[in-house]
């Protein structure tokens, strides 16, 4: 059993928004209880809980079995014997996992599961821009619907996206629905040399878009040595000015490998408060932004999935729908695990223009 102070000793280091979403032992006495009954329910209904990067910290570290980013959680996803998936995260993510275990139920505890990116575009967007452009192959961001995915031919990540995307055998690509990790995409294949016709559609991430290349040369000179990380979801300005550019977790790992003291973390809060947690040591400077749609996860609603689910609470796919957009998820497995080098975060510059 947890105690309130045990869960007090975990997350008394979280100081996101300038500590107003500190930890105070009283809140962790609180949230306790919560964190015991979601624990016990768990083994009584072979329950798994996997939760992004992004969720709150109670999440994170009182109830989650397994924490990473979208590729990592859609691995774990396919490593599970349990009966149910509990996904704390966004619609999209719950559906990669039913996608991948049928014979599982799926919920997503959140009340707000939506994505600005998954929202963007929908399975008819994708058949019509194949009408329009049939020589080109369709990559689509893990960030869609099963809809989505089962019109295009392989999914990426953001871990693994200049990869997948150098290495398809076709010089013709339509990458859909991030504009910006599209233009990120073409700018890195440019920088690689490799010459390929990308079309890109016309989503974005309300979260990630808001960050502005002043801000960071603010940053810099008001946290000398600091450095910063950014999401490729953030504007080409911002890729040119940060110091690595990666999926969550590869932010993550680049903060806990490196002997620098001082981060700015160019994405959502959840990553700052997992760095806080984990590298008490490390200094975390600026502001992040918050996800309203991963924020929608709470303990609360984790106990009532797992307690009494309501019919929106479960991600049910028509069978067809699901088996093509395995297809285009199982291309993504292929490509990541056949290839040569580990899977490549953006190499961003390690100099910033000045
Ligand atoms: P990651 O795969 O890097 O965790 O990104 C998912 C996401 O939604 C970022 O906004
Ligand atoms: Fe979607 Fe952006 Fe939220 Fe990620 S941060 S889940 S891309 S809206």
């Amino acid at each position: 059993m947890l105690t309130g102070t045990d869960l007090y000793e975990k997350l008394k280091d979280v100081r996101i928004s300038g500590g107003a979403c500190a930890f105070t032992p009283e809140k962790c006495e609180t949230m306790a209880p919560l964190v015991n009954a979601i624990n016990a329910l768990k083994k009584e209904r072979n329950a798994v809980i996997l939760a992004h990067s992004y969720v709150s910290p109670e999440i994170t570290y009182g109830v989650a079995d397994h924490t990473g980013d979208s590729y990592q959680l859609a691995k774990d996803a396919t490593r599970t014997n349990a009966d149910t998936i509990v996904f704390a995260a966004v619609r999209f993510m719950g559906e990669t996992a039913k996608i991948l275990n049928p014979e599982k139920r799926v919920f997503i505890p959140g009340t707000d599961t939506g994505c600005t990116l998954a929202d963007a575009v929908t399975g008819e967007d994708v058949r019509r821009l194949r009408r329009e452009f049939p020589d080109h192959s369709f990559v689509c961001y893990i960030n869609t619907t099963a809809e989505v995915k089962a019109e295009c031919d392989v999914c990426v990540t953001s871990s693994n996206v200049y990869h997948i995307v150098e290495t398809i055998p076709n010089d013709k690509i339509y990458f859909l629905p991030d504009k910006l990790m599209g233009q990120n995409l073409i700018d890195e294949m440019e920088r690689r040399g490799v010459r390929k016709d990308i079309r890109v559609f016309d989503g974005r991430c309300y979260v990630h878009e808001e960050y502005d290349p002043e801000m960071v040369r603010f940053l810099r000179l008001k946290f000398p040595g600091v450095k910063v990380l950014s999401h490729p979801e953030c504007n080409p300005g911002i890729i040119k000015v940060s110091d690595y550019v990666g999926s969550t977790s590869q932010m993550l790992d680049y903060v806990e490998k490196s002997k620098d003291e001082r981060f700015a973390m160019l994405t959502e809060c959840g990553l700052s408060s997992r760095l806080q947690v984990e590298f008490p040591r490390k200094q975390i400077v600026g502001s992040c932004t918050l996800c309203k749609y991963m924020k929608s996860n709470t303990l609360e609603g984790i106990l009532r999935v797992l307690l009494k689910p309501q019919p929106k609470d479960e991600i049910l796919l028509d069978e067809d729908v699901r088996r093509r957009a395995q297809r285009c998820i199982d291309a993504m497995f292929e490509y990541v695990e056949k290839k040569a080098p580990a899977p490549g975060a953006a190499p961003a510059p390690t100099e910033v223009p000045s």
